[in-house]
């Protein structure tokens, strides 16, 4: 067997690439609000806590690349959970009130519940609670769902790309029957993890046939289903534009059978746009409940995205496409104190200038790729 060092590995590692947090570290309190080059504040911090997953999706983690020549993060490269929170505070002091917990798959983390319970223990400047969530594919959560709740964990959003077996399967590329995420779920909405979003990628040619399916399933269940548009994120899915599927005509197809009307926006910078159910007079239906559309290719949604994103090994990045990260966890490992850490995120956020969604659409197809980026896998979505 070839040594580590001596292996090839198929996509070019920019993990460790990342270089030192720039700026002075001014030892400054976190002050007011915090706002990048574009007026946006930061609000939602979302944590990757392992880059593993049992899953292998082609959109994400395609078998032939995360194959057993893969080399994931030792252990030692990890932020350990003090390490997490201890961050997460600083991000907190600076306006952040959402904290989303990712992976790989977050379930996959050996004692997960810990982290949850420290985090859960953090307020923000005005004294509240902070929105934990987590992103999971849903395999473990039928065992996990009321230790997660104990812990502190407000609500989950479960990723499901369909309800058919035969297609869940092929989705997953790991034969997980569909039926044990659709058992998470139930458990996630009795332990009270709610309001539970599931979220669908939509890949043309596909699983597109599954979005009736998935949409009469959820309506009227109380659990928001999100339709998402396939995206070119990461380097290492061979996306194509043809496979993507604009949310209009998702919407469009949803509306001949099942009757929708758009709906406010909840909060500034949301992902999702929403559609509600309509009833025979043609107003929403708050019991037949509504439907989001994730449309990061045909509608861009840089303009309010108030989201950061930290690594597992504690790279701070600032867009979902970003190829280059902000090494925080050097910061941690070399006793820089609470003040040097707020500083140093101030410094990067107020610099911000990211909007690559947003450029992309003006680009060509030919240029619309920028080089290496970084996986979802290794980020977080
Ligand atoms: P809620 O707070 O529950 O509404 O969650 P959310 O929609 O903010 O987050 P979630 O992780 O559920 O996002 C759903 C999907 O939207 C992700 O899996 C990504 O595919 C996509 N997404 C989330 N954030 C971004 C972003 O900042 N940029 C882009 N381009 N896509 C994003
Ligand atoms: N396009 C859109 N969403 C993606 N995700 C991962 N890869 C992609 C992609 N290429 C999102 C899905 C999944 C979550 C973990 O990450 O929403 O549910
Ligand atoms: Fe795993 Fe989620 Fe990626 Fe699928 S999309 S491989 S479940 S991290
Ligand atoms: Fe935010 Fe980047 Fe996504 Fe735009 S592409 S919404 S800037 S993470």
């Amino acid at each position: 067997m070839a040594r580590m060092s001596e292996r090839v590995m198929p996509l070019l590692d920019r993990r460790r690439a990342a270089p030192a947090v720039a700026g002075p570290p001014l030892a400054r309190a976190p002050e007011g609000v915090l706002t990048d080059t574009l007026g946006r504040p930061l609000r939602d911090l979302r944590i990757s806590v392992t880059d593993r997953c049992n899953f292998r999706c082609s959109y994400c983690m395609p078998k032939h690349i995360f194959d057993h020549e893969h080399r994931y993060l030792p252990h030692s490269a990890l932020l350990s959970f003090e390490e997490i929170t201890r961050l997460t505070r600083q991000f907190v002091a600076h306006g952040v009130q959402k904290i989303r917990l990712t992976g790989g798959e977050p379930l996959l983390r050996k004692n997960i519940e810990t982290l949850i319970e420290q985090l859960a223990a953090l307020r923000t400047p005005q004294g509240q609670p902070l929105d934990i969530t987590l992103t999971t594919n849903g395999s473990l959560l039928a065992r996990k769902a009321a230790a997660l709740k104990a812990a502190g964990l407000k609500r989950v959003t479960v990723s499901l790309d369909g309800l058919d077996d035969a297609v869940f399967r092929s989705m997953n590329d790991v034969d997980f029957p569909v039926a044990e995420v659709l058992r998470g779920i139930e458990a996630a909405a009795a332990a009270g993890l709610g309001p539970i979003k599931v979220n669908m990628v939509v890949k043309r040619g596909t699983n597109e046939q599954e979005i009736l399916p998935m949409a009469r399933h959820f309506k009227g269940s109380g659990i928001v289903l999100r339709f998402i548009e396939y995206m070119d994120v990461g380097s290492s899915n061979g996306w194509r534009m043809d496979q993507v599927l604009p949310s209009a005509e998702l919407v469009q197809r949803i509306a001949n059978e099942l009757p929708l009307l758009p709906l406010e926006a909840t909060a500034a910078g949301e992902t999702a746009e929403r559609w509600g159910y309509a009833d025979a007079s043609g107003q929403h239906d708050p019991d037949a409940g509504e439907i989001g559309v994730i449309s990061s290719v045909t509608q861009a949604f840089c303009r309010d995205c108030n989201r950061a994103r930290l690594s597992t090994e504690g790279q701070l990045y600032l867009c979902l496409f970003a190829s280059q990260g902000h090494d925080l966890r050097r910061l941690l490992r070399t006793e820089a104190s609470d003040a040097q850490i707020a500083s140093a995120i101030a410094a990067l956020w107020q610099r911000r200038s990211e909007r690559y969604s947003e450029q992309r659409a003006g680009l060509a197809p030919a240029t619309s790729s920028t080089g290496r980026r970084i996986e979802m896998s290794y980020i977080g979505g």
